[in-house]
């Protein structure tokens, strides 16, 4: 594949998807997410953004210092305290990128910014030069692109390439072009900018009105070489560009589109499960690529026809995308050797032979109550292990319902806090609703609950349920997880996920505020 004809991957899945309320995620699990990403051969991933916060710069660090095969990158706006701190966090990585940006368009340089646009050219220059003192490779992107006037995106576009950046990004910020419109600006930034050969043309769309695939594969059409996406199409509000699906159009379609990425994309439909599951976002079943019934045929001729020939209704391959029949993995008989190898298999480290221990004791729990371990459920109770690892201020002892038809369900709880044992007892509209009553009624964090959701991991009644929680505060807003083949403890054990980090987390800074 010749260089001209590469697309080339950004993923920003650990830094504009954690932008989605109630995403964030702990330097463990950013890793967990950094190193299927590395195993689906992404080229770039944007790891964060290091001056949001020390637990941001911590997991951009970890990141760069764990990833081999893949650049690592880190956001920031076009300030020095910003590069510096990027350049910090990434300075042991094996390839590096800084990613600088600067608002262009007239209502940010003017309300949000309050700066004449000679002066927006300027800092974007000064910003570009610092970052290359850094490392070769900057990219700058003139944040909310698709609304900014041409003339002077080719500028300070031609002056970004000229101080040194070799990436050159136009993001949708939000989400307003459409499709055709968004291809001839890269056409004609590709064509008008005199040093336009000297940089790559990268695209970040967002979807506020679903169309960041069609914007990003419009703009590839174009002349684009980069698009930036996350898996699930997770990222600030309506999101970003899902990845698999942007990967898997321009596959699919080779005949119309002129590139090849380097994607291993048998990793796609795993990465998507570890991402829904860190986050608490599910993925609606009828999503592109990854939706449960994405590749599910209901209709008698559809089966008929896919039986007699796949093609007839079927464009892509599932397993091609990582879809496999669940496969039995582990049971209860299964030795801690074979644990930590199918765990590997999955590409899941565990950081201390303590972590991996305490897993494995959770591991023969289930087997004792589930016979047959799915990779999934491996993946869930890795996820629930960590969750129990974080700073806990609360922690489950113990705790009974007594649910019964004609009377109000009442939940008894066990925490334990700052080493003492405390107890509630309280009722609720139902078990679940008795439960949380009961640790409130402890806690008392006077949280906000946004969202309750339950999915089966597996299939079959003795599946694990997985449980999310999302509670807001002040304006913070988390996701606890929690799973168990009991969903009443898997969601004590949400709840109290969400509350911990609730009341141990730290604010961190968006990046788009105001520089
Ligand atoms: O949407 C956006 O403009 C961004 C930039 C920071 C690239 O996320
Ligand atoms: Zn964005």
């Amino acid at each position: 594949m010749s260089s001209a004809n590469k697309l080339i991957i950004f993923d920003t899945t650990l830094r504009d998807g954690e932008q989605s309320p109630g995403a964030t995620m702990t330097k463990a699990e950013k890793l967990r997410i950094a190193k299927i990403l590395e195993k689906m051969r992404v080229d770039v991933i944007e790891a964060g953004f290091a001056i949001a916060s020390q637990g941001d710069f911590e997991a951009v660090k970890a990141i760069a210092e764990t990833i081999k095969d893949s650049t690592v990158c880190s956001l920031s706006r076009a300030l020095d305290k910003d590069i510096e701190r990027a350049a910090e966090a990434l300075q042991n990585a094996n390839s590096s990128r800084i990613h600088t940006f600067i608002a262009t368009s007239p209502i940010h340089m003017k309300y949000k910014l309050q700066m004449e646009p000679e002066l927006v050219i300027e800092q974007a220059v000064r910003a570009v030069k610092k970052a290359r003192n850094y490392t070769n490779d900057v990219e700058f992107s003139c944040e909310d692109a698709g609304r900014s006037e041409i003339d002077f995106l080719c500028r300070i576009i031609e002056a970004a390439i000229n101080a040194g950046a070799t990436t050159i990004n136009i993001p949708d910020t939000v989400g307003y072009a459409i499709p055709q419109q968004f291809g001839e600006t890269i056409h004609t930034l590709l064509n008008r900018i005199p040093n336009a050969d000297k940089a790559i043309f990268s695209v970040h769309c967002h979807n506020d009105l679903g169309l960041a695939v069609a914007n990003s594969l419009s703009a590839v059409m174009n002349g684009a070489r980069q698009v930036e996406c996350t898996i699930n199409g997770l990222g600030e509000r309506a999101g970003n560009a899902s990845l698999e699906e942007v990967v898997m159009a321009v596959r699919t379609r080779k005949d119309l589109f002129n590139v090849e990425t380097g994607i291993d994309a048998t990793h796609i439909v795993p990465a998507s499960r570890l991402v829904s599951t860190i986050t608490g976002f599910p993925v609606q079943p009828n999503k592109a690529i990854v939706g449960a019934n994405a590749f599910a045929h209901e209709s008698g001729i559809h089966q008929d026809g896919v039986l007699k020939h796949r093609e007839t209704y079927e464009i892509m391959r599932a397993q091609d995308v990582g879809w496999h029949a669940n496969s039995i993995v582990l049971g209860k008989h299964s030795g801690r050797n074979a644990f930590r190898t199918r765990l590997e298999e999955l590409g899941i480290q565990m950081e201390t032979e303590t972590a991996l221990n305490d897993t494995f004791a959770r591991f023969k729990e289930l087997a004792d109550k589930k016979h047959e371990i799915f990779d999934e459920d491996l993946q869930a109770l890795v996820s629930d292990s960590l969750s129990a690892n974080t700073e806990e201020r609360y922690k489950l002892v113990c705790m009974s319902v007594c649910s019964e038809t004609g009377v109000r369900p009442v939940a008894k709880v066990t925490l334990l806090s700052d080493g003492q044992e405390l107890s509630a007892t309280a009722e609720g509209s139902g078990p679940v609703d008795a439960t949380f009553k009961a640790i409130e009624e402890l806690v008392k964090s006077g949280v906000n609950l946004q969202l309750y959701s339950v999915n089966n991991i597996t299939s079959g009644t003795d599946a694990q349920g997985e449980v999310t929680v999302r509670v807001e505060r002040g304006g913070r807003i988390v996701n606890g997880l929690g799973a168990d083949t009991d969903i009443v403890i898997a969601s004590a054990k949400a709840y109290l996920h969400a509350l911990n980090l609730i009341l141990t987390g730290s604010e961190k800074q968006h990046p788009q505020s105001n520089v």
